[in-house]
């Protein structure tokens, strides 16, 4: 998948537990607007066409227009099915309704946004195997699910298995996601890291001692905040980052994040501060 000539070490992860790849570090789109086209431009380019958008976020018309004229192939197309449309036919049509709007005949990962105390797990994931079936999606998990739910989801399912948690994991909101990660290391499930730069680096600096730390790792890397900070969510094991920015210049920076690594004793260190 390397292009001839890059700078760019771009680093993949397994899927789960399947024999395919994921980029490390791909692109989110809650909030976007259309400048952002260039940046997912700019990713699908680079061999890190990892898209993360939603149903509920409106964007999937910026990433139907941002994607078109590429191979299918070189995107991946992460979508989540809103907590209203989670019974079985609402769920269906919700899926048909999105895959209209991104103008693509399947998603590849489709997820559960949010778990519901209203329908049972096991109707919704009925729904989705049949997506499975039908070709309309490839590979299914759910977002910001506990350990006790994931489980729960995928004991219902027949013949296919959860390859996913899109959960929040940054350098200061890490302690839920950590339980979730050592479970997903055991369990092969790929964790997606949402909010990786905390909504914003300006979020980052009210953590005084996290934000010295980074200020220190930047400056001994030559990188920015942001790229020690990406740098750091990506160094766990089976978890991917989508980073949003509507920006070219964030854009090239986030997907440059990789270009280095931190050490063991950086990464221990940094797993163990400012956590909520
Ligand atoms: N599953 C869920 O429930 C859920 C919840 C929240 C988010 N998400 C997904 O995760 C994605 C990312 O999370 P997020 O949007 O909450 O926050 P985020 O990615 O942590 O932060 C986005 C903010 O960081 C800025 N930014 C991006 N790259 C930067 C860089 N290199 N230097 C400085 N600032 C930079 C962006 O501004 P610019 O645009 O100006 O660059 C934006 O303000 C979302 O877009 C969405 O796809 C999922």
């Amino acid at each position: 998948m390397h292009s001839v000539g890059l700078t760019i070490n771009l680093i993949y992860k397994f899927l789960g537990s399947t024999k395919e790849k994921i980029p490390a570090i791909g692109i989110g789109t809650w909030a976007i607007d259309r400048n952002g086209i260039e940046a997912i431009r700019y990713f699908i380019e680079h061999d890190s066409g990892l898209i993360d958008t939603a149903e509920m976020y409106g964007t999937e018309g910026i990433v139907a227009e941002s994607i078109k004229g590429y191979d299918r192939s070189k995107v991946f197309i992460i979508d989540k099915v809103w907590t209203n449309h989670l019974s079985h036919d609402a769920c269906i049509k919700a899926c048909e309704a999105s895959l209209r709007r991104l103008g693509t005949s399947y998603i590849d990962l489709y997820l559960v946004h949010w778990p519901s105390y209203e329908v049972p797990i096991s109707e919704t994931m009925r729904a989705f195997e049949e997506l499975v079936d039908a070709g309309k999606v490839r590979h299914i998990g759910v977002s910001n699910f506990s350990i006790e739910q994931f489980e729960e989801a995928q004991a219902s399912l027949k013949r296919t298995e959860l390859v996913a948690n899109e959960i929040k994991f940054n350098i200061i909101e890490k302690r839920q996601a950590m339980e979730f990660i050592e479970y997903a290391k055991k369990s092969k499930i790929t964790v997606i890291a949402y909010s990786p730069l905390v909504r914003g680096i300006e979020n980052i600096s009210t953590s005084k001692g996290v934000y010295a730390k980074l200020l220190e790792l930047s400056n001994k890397y030559n990188k920015t905040v942001a790229q020690i900070a990406l740098n750091w969510v990506i160094s766990h094991e089976q978890v991917v980052a989508i980073p949003k920015t509507s920006k070219l210049e964030h854009a090239k920076e986030n997907l440059e994040a990789a270009n280095f690594n931190l050490s063991e004793k950086e990464i221990k260190e940094l797993d163990s501060m400012g956590s909520v």
